[in-house]
C-alpha cells in the first residue's frame, strides 16, 4: 500500500523553516506490519535526511521515540502502519520545547522526575546474615505496575494540567515516586509525599486518564496517582493499596 506522511517540521537554524510548518511525504509499497519507525527511517534515508528525530532501541524499551501520531501519543517504534491507516500525521509531544522536528527538549521532564528523588533510601544496616533486604511478595506486589515505566514521557505530554503548567510535577514523576513510596524496604516515603503534597505535586492531577491509555507499558497511571493521593491525605502508605484507592478528592490548591 502507498501511505503519506504529514509531518510536523521545524529547523531553528535554517531561515524559512524556523517557524513550525508541514511537510508531506509519500511511500509506496509499505508493508501493513511496517512499524511507524521503520517507515520514518525510510523517509530519512530515501527522501530528506535533515528529517530529526529521536530513537535507540526499536523494540519498545528505551522509551526515546514518543511522538504524537494521529494526535495520540505513541512510541513510534511500536504502532503498525496497518493501524493508522494509509494517511499518518506525526507531531512531536506537546508541553515539552521543540529543538527540531521531532525531537523535543527532555529536561524539563527528568528535572521532575529528579525531583521526587527516584531512588532506593534506606540508611539502616544491611542485615546481620549479609543477605539482601527481603519483602513480601504481596508487598512486592504493590508497586510492581510502577516498576515497568520505562521514562517515555508519553503520559506527561498527554495531561492537559501539565500543558496549562509545566510546573506540575506529571504522572510520569508520579509513577517513579510511587514505585519507591509504596517498597516496605524503603524509608524515604514520607519525604517523598511531602514534595508530592507541594502546590505542583500529585493535586494538580484533576483525574483527567488521559496518561493512562498513552502509557505503552499498560500502567496503571492514573490509579497510581490515587495511591498517592491517598496516602498524603492520609499521612502514611499504610493500609493504601490492600484497602485500594476508592473515590480520591481533588484539593482546590
Ligand atoms: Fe511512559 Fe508509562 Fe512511564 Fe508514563 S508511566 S513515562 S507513559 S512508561
Ligand atoms: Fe493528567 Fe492523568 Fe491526572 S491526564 S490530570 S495526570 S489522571
Ligand atoms: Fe526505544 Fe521505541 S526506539 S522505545
Amino acid at each position: 500500500m502507498d501511505v503519506t506522511f504529514r509531518i510536523r517540521r521545524f529547523n531553528p537554524e535554517v531561515p524559512g523553516k524556523n517557524k513550525p510548518y508541514w511537510q508531506e511525504f509519500v511511500l509506496k509499497d509499505v508493508d501493513p506490519t511496517d512499524r511507524v519507525l521503520e517507515l520514518l527511517h525510510r523517509i530519512k534515508w530515501e527522501q530528506d535526511g535533515t528529517l530529526t528525530l529521536r530513537r535507540a532501541c526499536a523494540h519498545g524499551v528505551c522509551g526515546s521515540d514518543a511522538m504524537r501520531i494521529n494526535g495520540v501519543n505513541r512510541l513510534a517504534c511500536k504502532v503498525l502502519a496497518k493501524d493508522v491507516g494509509e494517511r499518518i500525521q506525526i507531531e512531536p509531544i506537546l508541553g515539552l520545547p521543540v529543538l527540531k522536528d521531532l525531537v523535543v527538549d527532555m529536561e524539563p521532564f527528568f528535572a521532575h522526575y529528579r525531583s521526587v528523588m527516584p531512588y532506593f533510601i534506606n540508611d539502616t544496616a544491611v542485615p546481620a546474615d549479609g543477605r539482601e533486604r527481603r519483602q513480601t511478595q504481596e508487598d512486592r506486589e504493590k508497586f510492581d505496575d510502577t516498576t515497568k515505566c520505562i521514562l517515555c514521557a508519553c503520559c506527561t505530554t498527554s495531561c492537559p494540567s501539565f500543558w496549562a503548567n509545566g510546573e506540575y510535577v506529571g504522572p510520569a514523576a508520579i509513577v517513579q515516586a510511587h514505585r519507591f513510596i509504596f517498597d516496605t524496604r524503603d524509608e524515604g516515603s514520607k519525604e517523598r509525599l511531602g514534595i508530592l503534597a507541594e502546590p505542583n505535586g500529585v493535586w494538580r492531577c484533576r483525574t483527567i486518564f488521559n496518561c493512562t491509555p498513552a502509557c505503552p507499558r499498560d500502567i496503571q497511571v492514573t490509579r497510581a496517582i490515587g495511591e498517592v493521593k491517598l496516602a498524603i491525605q492520609r499521612g502514611s502508605r499504610e493500609g493504601v493499596i490492600s484497602e485500594g484507592v476508592g473515590p480520591i478528592a481533588v484539593s482546590n490548591s
